[in-house]
């Protein structure tokens, strides 16, 4: 029997239409849900950070699709078959041909995750101080490396994109016109690399169109500028263009993915997000590109048959990228992301739209616009929404900044809690969990305030960083959990 690899749409006789599970469940690992009175204490412990939070107290782990999405069988079973071998490893050679076939990339450097590539390629381009790096929307470790290296970025997306309450399908396009006067005012010599990132991450997992890389792409040929492509959610971003633009309404997506790797110079990723295991890669038609990171991977990674990643996660990783092919292992995320993000907006929660990838975001501006930013609205909810729920989301506001040069704080274009919804691990009732304890918090809000640092590391501070509430308001929030829900859970 012929495999269906189209996402397919089930008509439903009586009540909402839902999204439909294509695939069955094998394994599976048991969940705690532990009383609000343990939650409390547990945000006191982990400083009000949900990286902090450890599994035992956290009910739905909705933090990251990164390494968290749910393993094919045919994963697991490859992983058996893998070939240890320092150099020349056949799991190599397997991934290899796996990126040929859906990358359409002839060479392959192996990374041990997705900004190890990003501090290959920012040691690699960025040559003097103040260098800059064109990109639709930074990641913070993308930012990170670039910026370690004496690089700057300038963002480019269009008005829309900041726009939370948008029905724009592409939010996540680069404003060609501003790149053009950017390269012009900037000096070619300025600029390494364009870097678009698939998916844009920080703005809620916002694709950019076909069309938009076209028009980079002959931008960047005009002045003989590489382009960089983050392919780490470029399965979902096509999975988009097919449903959105129309040109591809008819396409698979191994013919989106093929269009625009070969738009891309450069195209890396993060195999956590692209093919749902460990590692990441970096690879290019272009043997004098190949040449110049070719050292760079055993200095930082390993040797280049490894790059740092177990024989037996690039067994997994190359099965993972064929079944980046299959739209119905693709559309399983985006359509309980939108399930979520239309049901939390029917109920007035302020959501992010139109519904992106990766997770359901919440606009914290709004659902706590009585916090200032300089308390941090995104990080506050983030932490209110565990105590109530047991459900760890992920802080992406001014938290997730990085202070500027001189030491001060820069406050986010948007502040968000994501919630992230790897592929194929919740079910739909825990998303209905979701939305009701988020329901309930809202109508809540006002018990929530703000948070401020009591540690702050100098780097990437929202991983490990430290925070108080300034007030006794999730003592508050609790007692009114308790009212309202009894000796419930
Ligand atoms: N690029 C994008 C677009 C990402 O989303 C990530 C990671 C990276 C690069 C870095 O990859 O984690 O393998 O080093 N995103 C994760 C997240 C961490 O939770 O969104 P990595």
């Amino acid at each position: 029997m012929k495999e269906n690899n189209k996402s397919v749409k089930i008509k439903f006789f009586k009540g909402e239409n839902i999204p439909l599970e294509l695939h069955k469940t094998r394994v599976v690992q048991k969940l705690n849900l532990v009383p609000v009175e343990r939650r409390l204490q547990a945000l006191y412990e982990g400083g009000f950070n949900t990286f902090r939070l450890t599994t035992n107290d956290v009910f739905l782990d909705m933090l990251t699709d990164s390494g968290t999405n749910a393993m094919s069988d045919r994963q697991v079973a490859a992983m058996m078959y893998a070939d240890d071998a320092y150099a020349g490893s056949q799991s190599f050679a397997r991934l290899h041909t796996a990126v040929r076939d859906v990358l359409k990339k002839e060479y392959l450097l192996p990374v041990h995750q997705g900004r190890a590539a990003e501090n290959i390629l920012a040691n690699a381009y960025i040559k003097k101080k103040g260098d800059l790096i064109p990109m639709n929307y930074h990641f913070t470790t993308a930012l990170a490396h670039i910026t370690q290296y004496g690089g700057r970025i300038v963002e480019l997306l269009y008005d829309e994109a900041y726009n939370i309450s948008s029905s724009h399908p592409f939010k996540g396009n680069m404003n060609t016109e501003k790149l053009e006067r950017v390269i012009c005012e900037t000096g070619v010599e300025n600029i390494p690399f364009i870097r678009l990132e698939a998916s844009t991450n920080l703005i809620g997992g916002q694709p950019f169109s076909v069309q938009n890389m076209r028009e980079v792409r002959r931008i960047a040929d005009k002045y003989g500028i590489r382009v960089v492509l983050d392919a780490s959610l470029l399965g979902e971003n096509a999975y988009l263009v097919l449903k959105r633009e129309p040109e591809f309404a008819g396409s698979s997506m191994g013919e989106v993915i093929s269009i625009m790797t070969g738009l891309a110079d450069i195209v890396y990723f993060s195999a956590r997000k692209l093919s749902s295991s460990r590692g990441g890669g970096i690879c290019t038609n272009k043997l004098e590109i190949y040449r110049e990171l070719e050292a760079l991977v055993p200095l930082f990674e390993g040797f280049l048959t490894y790059g740092g990643i177990s024989v037996r996660e690039i067994e997994a990783m190359a099965v993972g990228m064929y079944e980046t092919l299959d739209e119905t292992m693709i559309c399983q995320s985006p359509q309980f992301i939108a399930y979520l993000v239309n049901s939390l907006a029917n109920e007035g929660v302020p959501m992010v739209t139109p519904p992106g990838v990766l997770g359901a975001h919440v606009d914290a501006m709004r659902f706590c616009s009585h916090i200032p930013q300089s308390q941090y609205p995104a990080g506050s909810l983030a932490a209110a929404f565990f105590l109530v729920s047991g459900v760890r989301g992920m802080e992406r506001g001014s938290i997730s900044n990085q202070r500027d040069e001189e030491g001060n704080e820069t406050f986010a274009d948007m502040e968000l809690l994501r919630l992230a919804v790897p592929r194929r691990v919740f079910t739909l009732s825990q998303i209905k969990y979701v939305i009701d304890r988020l329901s309930w918090l809202y109508e809540n809000r006002q018990l929530i305030s703000g948070l401020r640092f009591v540690y702050e590391p100098p780097v990437l501070r929202f991983f490990m960083g430290g925070l108080e509430p300034v007030s006794d308001w999730p003592q508050k929030l609790m007692k009114k959990f308790r009212e309202d829900f009894g000796d419930s859970l």
